[in-house]
């Protein structure tokens, strides 16, 4: 009798984007707020980026495609030469020591703040606001803004704007992109009928509201191919006031209509650990994997068991760590080898928007990336 195949581990290489990843986790895109007020990338954010290779993949923080798309302080963009041609030094970093390395495209939508536009509005799908904690800016805290929805004919610019930011990563030598479709920011925003009110062939119906979804990953794909490009999408999450009655059947179409274009992995927030909206029973990755039949990435909240777990029982290809990434750069080595983990320390040094190394890239790291 022939032996039974071993099952596949966390800790086996997985065939993406044309590379041979080391293993299958992903260090998942997360916020630092290093880039500084022009929005470059810099030595600081290579250092960090590199110290992380070792995981199979990296996702980066999410990086604005345009003025408009800017929401945060200090976060990293892609939408002059000067940004694109800044993380050359990023990729060079992380390919040295073996590693790959996506980008993720951001749009943060009514998830920002007139003090970002000089006094413009944020937009949106529809004029409708967040209820929420508010925003920072340089003017500090400030409450959400009604948004201005955006007209008809503004749509072509945004996904202009993604597909020119895609030209911009692959000279900077990424291995691929992410487009962020979760979270609600701006394409989560035009996903869901809660915050999509629209009556133009950008709202109503699920297939309408995918619309600019569509259009962003058909326009990137042709620039990098869509083997390299993939989606982050958040069924079930609250964030950024999110969660609409008809979660499932929207994130099902568009799970559905994603597995026709040979994406690298669909990025799917299963997890609770960033909220959960309530609005029936959350989405499992084995909902997706019904409809979607690429790469599965699962992530929020996993830890090394469900993890494991996940790959080894097929539920997932691979799985996103964000947190305990912060304090162990060489998680991978760590959990692999049995090694103990650093503590999460202290919160609130993860996001300061001095760019020094203090909670950001000076945490222990055992070994080199690779
Ligand atoms: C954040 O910085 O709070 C943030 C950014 C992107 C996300 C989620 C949260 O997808």
């Amino acid at each position: 009798m022939p032996k039974p195949a071993a099952a596949t581990t966390l800790y086996d290489s997985i065939e993406l984007a044309d590379r041979t990843l080391t293993n299958r986790v992903a260090l998942a895109p997360m916020t630092r707020c290093k880039a500084g007020p022009d929005r470059l990338a810099n030595a600081l954010i290579a250092e960090y980026y590199q110290q992380r290779a070792g995981t199979g993949l990296i996702i980066t923080e999410a990086t604005t495609v345009s003025p408009q798309a800017n929401g945060y302080l200090n976060t990293p963009g892609i939408y002059t030469d000067e940004q694109g041609e800044s993380w050359r030094q990023v990729t060079d970093a992380v390919h040295e020591v073996g590693g790959t390395i996506f980008l993720q495209l951001w749009h943060t939508g009514r998830a920002s703040h007139s003090d970002f536009h000089d006094g413009e509005l944020p937009v949106s799908a529809s004029a409708i606001r967040i209820e929420g904690d508010g925003v920072h800016t340089k003017n500090g805290k400030q409450d959400y803004e009604i948004p201005r929805a955006l007209e008809t004919d503004e749509i072509p610019g945004v996904v202009a704007d993604y597909v020119a930011a895609a030209h911009r990563a692959k000279q900077a030598g990424f291995d691929g992109l992410e487009i962020h479709s979760a979270n609600g920011y701006l394409l989560d925003q035009f996903l869901q009928s809660r915050t999509n009110h629209r009556t133009d062939q950008y709202g109503g119906s699920v297939e309408n509201r995918f619309r600019l979804l569509r259009e962003v990953v058909e326009g990137v794909s042709e620039v990098l191919g869509p083997n390299r490009v993939a989606v982050r999408l958040a069924p079930n999450g609250a964030f950024n006031d999110m969660g609409s009655p008809d979660f499932r059947e929207t994130f099902t179409y568009v799970a559905r209509q994603l597995d026709q274009y040979g994406l690298a992995y669909l990025h799917v927030m299963d997890g609770l650990a960033f909220g959960f909206h309530e609005q029936g029973d959350p989405m499992t990755l084995d909902d997706f994997r019904a409809v979607f039949h690429g790469p599965l990435m699962g992530n929020c909240g996993y830890n090394q068991k469900t993890a494991e777990k996940a790959v080894a029982g097929g539920a997932a290809d691979m799985i996103a760590i964000g947190r305990p990434f912060i304090t162990n750069p060489d998680l991978v080595a760590r959990w692999k080898n049995g090694w103990p983990m650093a503590d999460l320390s202290d919160p609130a040094s993860w996001y300061t928007l001095e760019q020094t190394p203090a909670g950001y890239s000076d945490y222990t790291c055992h070994m080199p990336a690779r």
